[in-house]
């Protein structure tokens, strides 16, 4: 893609050609490095990473693995202190060891520990050089990690509930650890929202769960039969449904951080539904009450929205974190149906537009419940909370082809939603398109935008369109918000979305189809460039983009799984980013403009 004559604000940089290389691809003019990467210091003092001598105790110092989500909690008006706050997804053990230390048929109980110190979150104090550009880390008191032993508060409606009960914790208040947690969001009063999404696959024999009741609820999440892939069950019977059948209840929550206080307890938010969410972000509503919208990401999940019934305090201090993390405990939760305004005819399953020439219709949040008042026939608030996915298939949502990252747009106040793929799309006993969903056997994904009435996230009513259907321009199944398809980067699988000071889009992508690596691609979603998709930076072999972060002078993106596609740690497919033999490290990049300060310095202006 050339360049375009009026290039919007942010996006004005030279395209980066879809490639396989083993590296960060950047524009021409932009530098970049590694500001930490899995095994470097989080808390002061950590041991230094050794790949061979690992132990739990120093993993549980050290920065985790498999970063996703990235935030920065601004720490001065410039923009140059920031807190660094990362996702530790998941591991791949026959990654995170030596191919010769490590039986996936037995495990030891060290490395079993040092996977459960490699979860959570990271927070780390980082400082941007004014000059060169780069973000680097600092040793700070607030430095912090949160792993699978860090104690969180369970707080909302489900609180206490009997489904939370376990046998360590009979109050069903308090659980040790968090997992999975994927995307996330910075909330106005600064601290960090975060998804635990594929909480499912941690768990064992579920199968043996013999309650029909239970089973089904078990089944609907897809909580792990027979032996779990890590056999964490031989060394916590928390993992094992069988003995402990309450556990799985207990993850599938938004967590809250708070950053600038490192002793404060994490919370789980209760009153948000449980489900697998992939992130969590917040808008204000016209009356100043919270917003949260969540997607749950599996096939044929649904997107959600959260309304608190009271009011956001303004500011970052410590009474203003406190009063508006506790609006999150109190509210309605809602659930998206979506209606297309074309013939169900013309939705033929192909990605043909529809002959009013958009993919769009009207949209309804469907209350699940409010407070402890369920909306939901047959379910108990407390199971509309629980079994949300169960309360939300008895409402009626529409089923979508795998909510990733939502976020608003603070520039315009649209909402944008990514629905990476879903390749079951039409398939035999499942169901077909619709107009939101238009493609059978999606492999490339689409990008949802919304307003909701009056541009208030209080409105339980929508108006919604496709702003893109990804994949290979060349191909006819695409649509690039109407801009000329022969102009723009091909993008498969959009995953996480943030938006620039310009309002325009940003999307990290996971799981290309079109046979180059996944990247980070930038879109205007108005004007005349409305659609104009452009890649910005690819990533190395194997990997997939998270993140991303995208300030005026700063770009942030988690590099997750580098060389995951490779089979174990004894022939790796990617040495990013140490290089030579070593192997591979998911780790954050920061890039920035090269030579260029100030307001000359500013990302994608020229
Ligand atoms: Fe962890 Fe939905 O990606
Ligand atoms: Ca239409
Ligand atoms: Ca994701
Ligand atoms: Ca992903």
């Amino acid at each position: 893609p050339g360049n375009h004559p009026r290039p919007v604000p942010g996006t004005d940089f030279d395209a980066v050609a879809p490639n396989k290389l083993d590296r960060v691809s950047i524009p021409e003019g932009y530098d970049q490095h590694v500001v930490i990467r899995w095994g470097d210091a989080v808390v002061p003092g950590a041991p230094k990473f050794d790949f061979r001598k690992q132990t739990a105790a120093a993993q549980a110092e050290q920065f985790g693995y498999n970063n996703d989500f990235v935030g920065l909690i601004p720490q001065d008006s410039l923009g140059l202190r920031n807190l660094l706050v990362v996702n530790h997804e998941y591991t791949t053990e026959v990654h995170l060891f030596p191919a010769d230390q490590y039986d996936p048929a037995n495990p030891t109980e060290e490395q079993v520990k040092i996977a459960w110190a490699a979860h959570g979150l990271s927070v780390v104090q980082t400082l941007r050089d004014p000059i060169g550009g780069g973000l680097r880390t600092m040793a700070s008191p607030l430095n912090r990690r949160i792993t699978l032993d860090t104690v969180f508060e369970v707080r909302g409606p489900a609180a206490g509930s009997k489904y939370l009960k376990t046998s360590a914790d009979p109050s069903g208040k308090r659980v040790r650890g968090t997992q999975n947690n994927c995307s996330g969001g910075v909330t106005p009063w600064g601290t960090v929202l975060s998804g635990e999404e594929n909480f499912h696959q941690y768990f064992a024999h579920a199968e043996q769960v013999t309650d029909p009741v239970q089973a089904a609820r078990l089944k609907r999440y897809v909580i792990g039969t027979g032996e779990s892939t890590r056999k964490w069950e031989r060394f916590d019977k928390r993992w094992d449904v069988a003995r402990e059948p309450n556990e799985p209840n207990r993850f599938g929550w938004v967590v809250e951080i708070d950053p600038n206080d490192p002793h404060s307890t994490p919370i789980k938010h209760t009153a948000l539904g449980r489900f697998k969410h992939e992130a969590a972000n917040v808008k204000i509503t016209a009356d100043g009450r919270v917003a949260v919208y969540s997607g749950d990401d599996e096939r044929f999940e649904y997107i959600y929205k959260f309304v608190s019934k009271g009011k956001y305090k303004k500011g970052t201090s410590a009474l203003a974190r406190r009063h508006n993390s506790a609006l999150l405990d109190d509210g309605t939760l809602y659930v998206a149906k979506f209606t297309g305004d074309s013939p169900a005819a013309e939705i033929d399953g192909t990605g043909k537009l529809p002959t009013d020439g958009e993919f769009d219709g009207a949209g309804e949040w469907l209350p699940l419940a409010s407070g402890n008042k369920s909306f939901v026939d047959g379910f108990s608030a407390e199971e509309v909370y629980v079994f949300t996915r169960q309360a939300a298939d008895k409402a009626g949502a529409t089923k979508m082809d795998r909510p990733e990252d939502i976020e608003p747009n603070p520039v315009n106040g649209r909402i944008y939603a990514a629905l990476t793929n879903n390749t079951d799309r039409g398939a035999a006993g499942k169901a077909g398109v619709d107009e939101a969903n238009p493609r059978v056997a999606n492999k490339n994904g689409h990008v949802l935008e919304w307003e909701e009435a009056r541009g208030d996230s209080a409105s339980t009513r929508f108006a919604w369109r496709l702003l893109l259907v990804c994949g290979d321009p060349a191909t006819a199944d695409t649509y690039f918000g109407g801009f000329p398809k022969s102009q723009v980067s091909p993008i498969s699988c959009p995953d996480n979305v943030a938006f620039d000071p310009h309002g325009n889009l940003w999307i990290s992508t996971d799981g290309n189809t079109l046979g180059a690596n996944d990247g980070l691609f930038s879109v205007p979603v108005s004007g005349p460039e409305r659609g104009h998709v452009k890649q910005f930076l690819s990533v190395p072999v194997g990997a997939e983009t998270c993140g991303p972060v995208v300030t005026d002078h700063l770009v942030l993106v988690a590099v997750q799984h580098p060389g995951e596609n490779a089979a174990s740690s004894a022939n790796p497919s990617s040495h990013w980013p140490d290089g030579g033999t070593t192997q591979p490290r998911p780790a954050i990049v920061s890039v920035w403009r090269k030579g260029r300060f100030g307001l000359a310095g500013r990302i994608g202006v020229r």
